[in-house]
């Protein structure tokens, strides 16, 4: 069935400058009281309203078990790995469903190789899904982490270029920093990683439905994103994107829905064979009748906008609001080196004291990481709410 909403998105497009198609904000899609200027998205999105409707209908489901048919377990997945593919540029087989990003990276420590003496090349202050797993994997692989430093002028691909060697397994590594949105240039690294021989693991759930991502060109053995930030998906939810070199690796679980033929529930025998693909890395109970709709509805809706065109709208906001914080003399990365949707406002001395708890009493959200002011706006934020955020910071000064 055509959906009201999206057929309202599709009134309001335009050709950018650029060729891309401009949206119009998207505001009236979520639930957002006028008051509240929400400049915090890299924290967690909200839904869309169709998003929370898709996940009531969902949970209501249970309410009637006698509706629900064996191939229901496997129908809203494969939609979700339909939409999950066209966002990536990948085949739907080769996308698992995971409930977070740890998950789909621990799926990664698991199956790729590490010999003793080797590295593991992460990013100084990464996220700590992205490090833990890989600190232990080196501890129990007598390998070590290196840790690429923190370049004071936002440019993170010379350093970790420097940092791989013939030694380095694997670079775990973010398409954006998540403090400030600081840009590393996937495809430069895996065209080193090719020639050291070198696995690449990205995690993309601070990038993943606002920028691009070039999967021909990166090429990543594994590839992560949690669902509830720039996929505007519910809390535990995410996707996978596995190689399919490694597409007959160990999963963490073993589930029943990844084997041969497990939608033939009347057939009770053991089965040694997964489907082929990349569903066998699925988490335990991946039809989750509540979740999986709510999420297939946002990626519906980020398909229906196209990357392109979001990054686009995104990037004019973040302009916008680097723009104020320059005008009032803060430092923020050169825009070459931060990613479209992000701004990292650095202040002299650091942050004010109190700077969150103002922002917050002026119903103005925005994020504190480190020695950063992370502002990252979405499709609903209006003109009104970059002036709101520029008047704040300035009474914060
Ligand atoms: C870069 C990055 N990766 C992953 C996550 C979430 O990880 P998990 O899904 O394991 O909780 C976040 C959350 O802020 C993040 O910023």
């Amino acid at each position: 069935m055509p959906n009201p909403e999206c057929a309202c998105a599709e009134k309001t497009r335009h050709l950018s400058l650029n060729g891309t198609r401009s949206l119009a904000p998207q505001r009236d899609l979520f639930d957002i009281p006028e008051e509240v200027c929400y400049l915090n998205c890299a924290y967690i999105s909200p839904l869309l309203k169709s998003t929370v409707e898709a996940g009531k209908q969902g949970i209501e489901r249970k309410s009637r078990p006698w509706e629900i048919r064996p191939s229901d377990f496997f129908s809203t997945a494969g939609e979700v790995r339909q939409m999950a593919s066209s966002l990536l540029g990948s085949a739907p087989s080769d996308i698992a469903i995971v409930p977070s990003a740890s998950y789909g990276l621990a799926t990664a420590a698991r199956n790729l190789p590490v010999q003793p003496g080797d590295n593991i090349v992460v990013l100084a202050e990464q996220y700590p899904s992205n490090f833990y797993i890989w600190e232990r994997l080196a501890e129990r692989s007598a390998a070590t982490i290196r840790t690429v430093p923190r370049p004071l002028n936002g440019d993170w691909t010379s350093n970790v270029l420097e940092a791989l060697d013939s030694k380095t397994a694997i670079a775990a590594l973010p398409h954006c920093h998540w403090s400030d949105g600081t840009l590393v240039d996937l495809r430069q690294v895996r065209h080193r990683l090719d020639e050291l021989r070198g696995a690449l693991v990205v995690d993309l759930t601070q990038s993943l439905g606002a920028m691009r991502f070039n999967l021909d060109q990166i090429r990543p053995d594994f590839a992560v994103a949690a669902a509830y930030k720039w996929l505007l998906g519910p809390y535990s939810t995410g996707l996978l994107y596995v190689d399919p070199r490694h597409q007959r690796g160990e999963p963490l679980e073993l589930p029943i829905f990844s084997r041969k033929n497990a939608a033939d529930f009347s057939d009770i025998r053991y089965r040694t064979e997964f489907e082929p693909g990349a569903c066998r890395y699925d988490v335990g109970e991946v039809a989750n009748f509540a979740l999986l709709p709510a999420l297939l509805r946002a990626l519906t809706q980020i398909v229906e906008w196209g990357i392109p065109a979001i990054e686009t709208e995104l990037a004019q906001r973040t302009h916008t609001i680097a723009n104020s914080a320059k005008t009032l003399g803060l430092e923020v990365i050169d825009s070459k080196f931060r990613a479209p949707h992000f701004v990292g406002v650095r202040f002299p001395g650091g942050p004010p004291p109190g700077l969150a708890e103002h922002f917050r009493t002026e119903n103005v959200y925005v994020g504190i990481r480190g020695n950063a002011l992370r502002v990252t706006p979405y499709l609903y934020n209006t003109e009104e709410d970059l002036a709101r955020f520029a008047q704040v910071l300035r009474a914060t000064l």
